[in-house]
């Protein structure tokens, strides 16, 4: 298997062709932003980690019947994955108040829920992925009721076992914003990658943030953060 082009740059990632039409190599950079690529940095290893931690979690939602688009790893920042049409939909999935819709709806972040709130979003970078709901997804023409129906309710089973995998390690997932894609036979397939980047992560004794906002805020200790979010992964019974 070779790598051939470079066929899509995104903030954090580089997706490259292979010589099989049905697989693409995915190569995580240590590049961060945040604010919609107003603040930049480079976090020297993210890369490296998000590769190991997205590695471990796709193989553990593949142990529960969750089937992504991981294949296997290659090196520490590489990734073959299957070819897909992704979706230019985020879905948010919340199990506590924080980030956009604390700020939204000025509600107190970690104010708990009695039930999970799901969010549709448009990748769109220059509109800053406005929220948008299934009408619009529809209306619009980027997917169909019935694959929003699979991709809910395969997002459903990614919570319940990402929420029992964090658990197990003394973290609580507040949220996180996952993307779907197609195979050429039609198949809605989990796609992306499942990181401290694309999750609030919090230590569930002391409220430690463990993820992203630890940039976004300005809260030092953002290796630091990602690394024992790895290490804890690594080390669960
Ligand atoms: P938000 O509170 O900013 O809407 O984000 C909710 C969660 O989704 C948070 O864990 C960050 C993640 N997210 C992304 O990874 N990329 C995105 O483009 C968005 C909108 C959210």
């Amino acid at each position: 298997m070779q790598q051939l082009d470079l066929f899509y740059e995104g903030k954090a990632k580089k997706i490259y062709h292979t010589d099989d039409p049905d697989l693409i190599i995915i190569h995580f950079k240590d590049d961060a932003s945040a604010f919609n690529g107003i603040k930049k940095a480079k976090i020297k290893g993210k890369g490296i980690i998000n590769n190991e931690i997205t590695t471990i979690i796709f193989q553990d939602l593949a142990k529960e019947g969750i089937e992504s688009h991981f294949v296997k790893g290659l090196n520490e920042r590489d990734m073959l994955a299957k070819k897909l049409d992704i979706i230019p939909l985020e879905i948010v999935v919340r199990n506590v108040i924080s980030g956009s819709m604390s700020k939204r709806l000025n509600i107190k972040e970690g104010t708990t829920i009695p039930n999970t709130i799901y969010e549709l979003c448009l990748k769109n970078d220059k509109l800053g992925d406005p929220l948008l709901n299934r009408h619009h997804a529809v209306a619009l023409g980027l997917t169909t009721y019935e694959d929003l129906d699979e991709m809910f309710a395969q997002t459903v089973k990614i919570n319940n076992a990402l929420k029992k995998l964090f658990a197990n390690i003394n973290i609580t997932l507040v949220d996180f914003k996952i993307e779907f894609g197609k195979t050429k036979d039609g198949k809605i397939i989990l796609a992306d990658e499942i990181s401290p980047d694309s999750c609030r992560l919090w230590d569930s004794t002391t409220k430690e943030i463990l993820d992203k906002d630890r940039f976004r805020r300005d809260l030092g200790d953002v290796i630091q953060a990602y690394q024992q979010v790895l290490e804890r992964l690594k080390n669960r019974k």
